[in-house]
C-alpha cells in the first residue's frame, strides 16, 4: 500500500528523524520545504522531497492524494486530556461568571466529584459513546496521538472501568492512544475527610488492579493545594514505578505548591499545567528529563494566568502545549486554538508553538521516536490545510477551519 502526496505547496515539522525533542532557542525551528511530495508505504513516511527530485515512477498499487496547493503538517500530539467523562458541567461555568472560583466549586462538591457522580451513573457503552464524539472531534481538528486520563471514577471500579474505555478507542481507532491513571484526581465520595485511607487505597488496591489489567502506561496525581500534597504524590508515584508507570503530573495549577520538585525527583515524563511556576522551578527543570507542560485554554476558561512559556524557552527549556479536554477546567480539545493562545497569551512564535504541540507533545506522551514530525520512518499522521500564506497563518487566524484532509497510519479519515 503506497500513498504519494503531492502538490504540497508546504510540507512543515521535517526533521531528518531522531530529533526527540526541541528546547529553547532550537523551538523557533519548524522546518519546512516548498513545493514537495511524500511518500507513504504501509502507513509509513518513507520518503519526501521538494519539487519532482527523485519522483516516481510508482507501481500500480501506488494511491496518489492530491493536495491541491495546501501545506501538510504532522499532526497535533495532544499529551494532556480527560475525554472519557459524563455529560457536562455548564452550570458551574455559570457559577464561575457569577463569581465563584474554580477551587471553591470543588470545596463545594461540584468539579471532579460532579462528574464522578454523573461517570458512575453511566453504563459503559453510554460513557463509550460520548468519549467517541470527542474523539471524533479532535481527529477531525487535527489530533493523531492523545493521551487521555481516568480520574472521574475515584473507585477502584469506576476507574478501571474508564481504563478499559480509554483502551477501547485505542482499538477502535486510528489515532495513537495513551492511557494515564488518574486515581488521585481528588478524594472519592466515600472517602470524605480521609484522605489518608484515600491515597493507601490509590497505591495498595487502584494501581495494582489497573496494572493487573495492563490498563496504564502513566501514573498521574493531582498536586495541588486543596488536594493532594507533594509527600502523597511521591509515595503515589513509587507505587506507579513499580508496575513501570512513569509519572505525569498535574502541578502549580492553583498555587506553587512543590508539583515540579516532586516531578523532578521522581523523573516524570511531564508536569503540567504551571500556571503559578516559579524562578526555582525553571532552574529545577532545566537538567532534568521532565517535561514542562503548559495547557493555555484552561488559564483562558478559568480566567487565570497563564504558564510563563516565553520565559521558560528563554531559560533553554523545553515546552509542551495539550489541550486538557476535560469538563471543567477545559471543554475543548481544540488544539489549533490552543496554539493560538500559546502565541497571543504566552509570547510564543507560531513556530515555537508548533513544536510544542507536535514534536513535544509527542515527547510528553514517550513517542516521539514514532510520531510528532514528519520523518523517514515515522507514523504517517498528518493532515493536508487548505492553501494558507505561511504556518504563522495557522495560530493567526485563530477561529478559521484550515483543515481539509486527515489522514491517520496513512489511512484518510
Ligand atoms: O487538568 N486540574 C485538575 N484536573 C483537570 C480538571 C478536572 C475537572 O475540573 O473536571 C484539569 O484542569
Ligand atoms: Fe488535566
Amino acid at each position: 500500500m503506497k500513498l504519494l502526496v503531492k502538490n504540497i505547496a508546504t510540507l512543515a515539522g521535517i526533521d531528518g528523524g531522531g530529533v526527540l525533542k526541541k528546547a529553547g532557542a532550537d523551538m523557533a525551528q519548524f522546518n519546512s520545504i516548498n513545493n514537495a511530495w511524500m511518500l507513504v508505504e504501509n502507513g509509513i513516511i518513507s520518503d519526501f522531497d521538494s519539487a519532482d527530485n527523485r519522483l516516481g515512477p510508482f507501481d500500480a498499487d501506488t494511491t496518489t492524494v492530491d493536495a491541491a496547493g495546501g501545506t501538510v503538517l504532522p499532526s497535533w500530539c495532544d499529551s494532556h486530556t480527560h475525554i472519557v467523562y459524563a455529560g457536562s458541567r455548564e452550570q458551574e461555568f455559570v457559577d464561575k461568571i457569577n463569581g465563584l472560583s474554580y477551587a471553591e466549586i470543588a470545596r463545594r462538591g461540584g468539579g471532579i466529584l460532579n462528574s464522578a457522580d454523573r461517570l458512575h451513573e453511566m453504563s459503559e457503552g453510554e460513557l463509550y459513546e460520548q468519549a467517541m464524539q470527542r474523539v471524533r472531534e479532535v481527529i477531525a481538528k487535527g489530533t493523531g496521538a492523545i493521551e487521555i486520563k481516568s480520574g472521574y471514577g475515584l473507585n477502584t471500579q469506576d476507574e478501571l472501568k474508564m481504563l478499559r474505555i480509554i483502551a477501547r478507542i485505542q482499538e477502535s481507532t486510528r489515532l495513537r492512544v495513551m492511557a494515564t491513571f488518574l486515581g488521585a484526581h481528588a478524594v472519592g465520595r466515600e472517602y470524605a475527610g480521609r484522605q489518608a485511607d484515600y491515597v493507601n487505597l490509590v497505591i495498595n488496591e487502584m494501581i495494582p488492579a489497573v496494572a493487573a489489567e495492563g490498563l496504564a502506561d502513566f501514573v498521574d496525581v493531582f498536586c495541588d493545594k486543596g488536594f493532594f500534597t507533594p509527600e502523597e504524590t511521591s509515595r503515589i508515584l513509587e507505587a506507579g514505578a513499580k508496575y513501570g508507570m512513569r509519572g505525569k503530573i498535574h502541578g502549580q495549577e492553583l498555587a506553587p505548591s512543590g508539583g515540579v520538585e516532586v516531578a523532578v525527583k521522581h523523573h516524570a515524563l511531564s508536569v503540567d499545567h504551571l500556571e503559578s511556576m516559579t524562578d526555582d522551578d525553571i532552574a529545577l527543570l532545566r537538567d532534568a528529563d521532565t517535561m514542562p507542560t503548559a495547557l493555555p485554554g484552561t488559564s483562558f476558561f478559568l480566567n487565570m494566568p497563564f504558564a510563563p512559556g516565553r520565559k521558560m524557552i528563554d531559560a533553554g527549556l523545553p515546552l509542551t502545549i495539550a489541550s486538557d479536554y476535560n469538563p471543567g477546567s477545559t471543554p475543548s480539545g481544540d488544539m489549533k486554538f490552543a496554539i493560538s493562545l500559546a502565541c497571543i497569551k504566552m509570547r510564543l512564535q507560531p513556530a515555537e508553538a508548533l513544536n510544542a504541540a507536535t514534536i513535544n507533545g509527542a515527547a510528553a506522551m514517550g513517542l516521539s521516536a514514532d510520531y510528532g514530525s514528519i520523518a523517514v520512518g515515522k507514523v504517517a499522521n498528518f493532515f493536508i490545510t487548505r492553501p494558507i500564506p505561511s504556518i504563522d497563518f495557522i495560530p493567526y487566524a485563530y477561529t478559521t477551519p484550515i483543515i481539509e484532509r486527515v489522514f491517520l497510519a496513512g489511512q484518510e479519515q
